[in-house]
């Protein structure tokens, strides 16, 4: 296990705000202030600091297109037998933790993953979701057509038999094993038990056309900047030790709170992830990941530069999707590599922190149907809102992080509490 080093208390303090402030312009230019004078009293420039992490972000800029010239694959890739059986080599595992994110193979068995994909036609032709669906309930996905390309369904018999089973177990433990989890005398997250989070399915029609999605990130907006535990758990940045900074600390990352907005997550997820249940190829509207885990770093520092307005965050504001632009950041894009070609039970997964897009696609070929399960490990966070899950799957709702569309109150053949395993309870806190 790494050795975390505290936050240094010589330096001045920062300001934080642990709910949203009321005038985010007036704190935006008081944190940057407070930052920047904190980083100075270190003994260094932000200049200086911030060339430290473009230097380590460009070295895999560099690397990353040399691989796509030679026409490698930039994606680490393990197959699930390795997993389970331990055999996942040490070069395999530097390459997951270099990348940040991973292709598992065979993570289910592909008649699996094509029958759970028909399990949820069927669960939602039932119960009459299409004649019944309303629209989008947030504008963070378009739909296509009249029918959803996301389905806000939460409680399928297969959602929860995959979120519960003992191979999704088996691939979030991995996951999350390669994040220091314990340091200081501190558990910050328990990489054996995960919560559960429920999340949405995509079903993407042959010959849809999708305009995609830009490229952004999902930990949080201004908060990253303002409370006091992010504040903590980026601490390396603002105080003179940016060498140490490391994407894989826990440390002060899961007990926090979060800003209230239509795009939060409330959990605390070492990965984002969902499990194919279709067969894609790479070039029909995928995800795309900037593979370099240090990008959050420089995320981070660059509003802190002084060609940025004193009141702008390089446009990251609440409510509204932490953007990655061409203006601010042209050095992180160029790294951006999509997935390779996916078959059906596969599974595809990325640090928390990593910059992601989904490519837009005309007429596409083939579905694109994926299940969103991400590896969230017990941690205060996620203990608190697994109490809002709780409910939520109790009665049938939308669960509080998403829009309280509830289509699923009534129907009887959702997944049912009788239905649960060890590790379905203790994602629940049943048990
Ligand atoms: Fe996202």
């Amino acid at each position: 296990m790494a050795i975390v080093t505290p936050a240094r208390t010589d330096l001045p303090a920062l300001p934080h705000w642990e709910a949203t402030p009321g005038d985010l312009p007036g704190a935006i230019r008081q944190v940057k202030a407070a930052l920047r004078a904190r980083i100075t009293a270190s003994g260094r420039s932000v200049e200086d600091v911030f060339a430290v992490i473009e230097k380590r972000v460009r070295a895999g800029v560099e690397q990353i297109a040399a691989e796509k010239a030679r026409g490698e694959t930039v994606w680490p890739v393990i197959d699930y037998a390795d997993i389970a059986a331990g055999t996942v080599t040490a070069d395999q595992l530097a390459r997951l933790r270099q990348r940040g994110c991973l292709i598992v193979r065979g993570h289910f068995d592909r008649d699996q993953a094509l029958g759970w994909d028909q399990d949820i036609v069927s669960y939602v032709e039932s119960n009459r979701f299409f004649e019944t669906y309303r629209g989008p309930g947030d504008d963070f996905f378009g739909s296509v057509g009249s029918r959803p390309e996301i389905y806000p369904i939460y409680w399928s018999p297969a959602q929860m038999q995959a979120r519960q089973s003992d191979r999704m177990a088996r691939v979030q433990a991995f996951l999350n094993a390669q994040w220091t989890s314990q340091s200081d005398g501190v558990q910050w997250f328990d990489p054996q038990r995960d919560s559960l989070y429920p999340d949405r399915i995509r079903r993407r029609p042959e010959g849809a056309d999708s305009a995609g999605l830009g490229t952004h990130l999902d930990p949080g907006t201004l908060d990253l900047w303002m409370t006091q535990a992010y504040q903590r758990a980026f601490r390396h940045l603002f105080d003179g030790t940016v060498e140490a900074y490391d994407p894989w600390d826990a440390a002060y990352r899961t007990a926090g709170p979060q800003y209230p907005g239509t795009t939060m997550c409330s959990a605390f997820r070492t990965f984002q992830g969902w499990t194919a249940l279709s067969d894609m190829a790479h070039d029909q509207g995928v995800l795309h990941t900037v593979p370099i885990p240090e990008a959050m770093g420089y995320l981070m520092l660059r509003p802190l530069l002084s060609d940025v307005p004193d009141d702008d965050m390089c446009g990251v504001t609440t409510n509204k999707v932490f953007p990655v632009s061409d203006t601010r950041h042209p050095l992180l894009l160029e790294a951006l590599t999509g997935i390779p070609d996916v078959r059906a039970g596969d599974s595809v997964w990325w640090h928390c922190d990593m910059i992601h897009s989904v490519a837009p696609v005309q007429n596409q070929r083939g579905w694109g149907n994926v299940m969103y399960i991400p590896a969230a490990p017990w941690c205060p966070r996620n203990e608190r809102y697994a109490a809002a899950v709780r409910e939520a799957f109790i009665t049938g709702a939308s669960p509080s992080d998403f829009p309280a569309e509830n289509y699923e109150r009534d129907w009887p053949d959702r997944f049912q509490p009788g239905d649960l395993n060890q590790a379905g309870r203790r994602g629940l806190d049943l048990e």
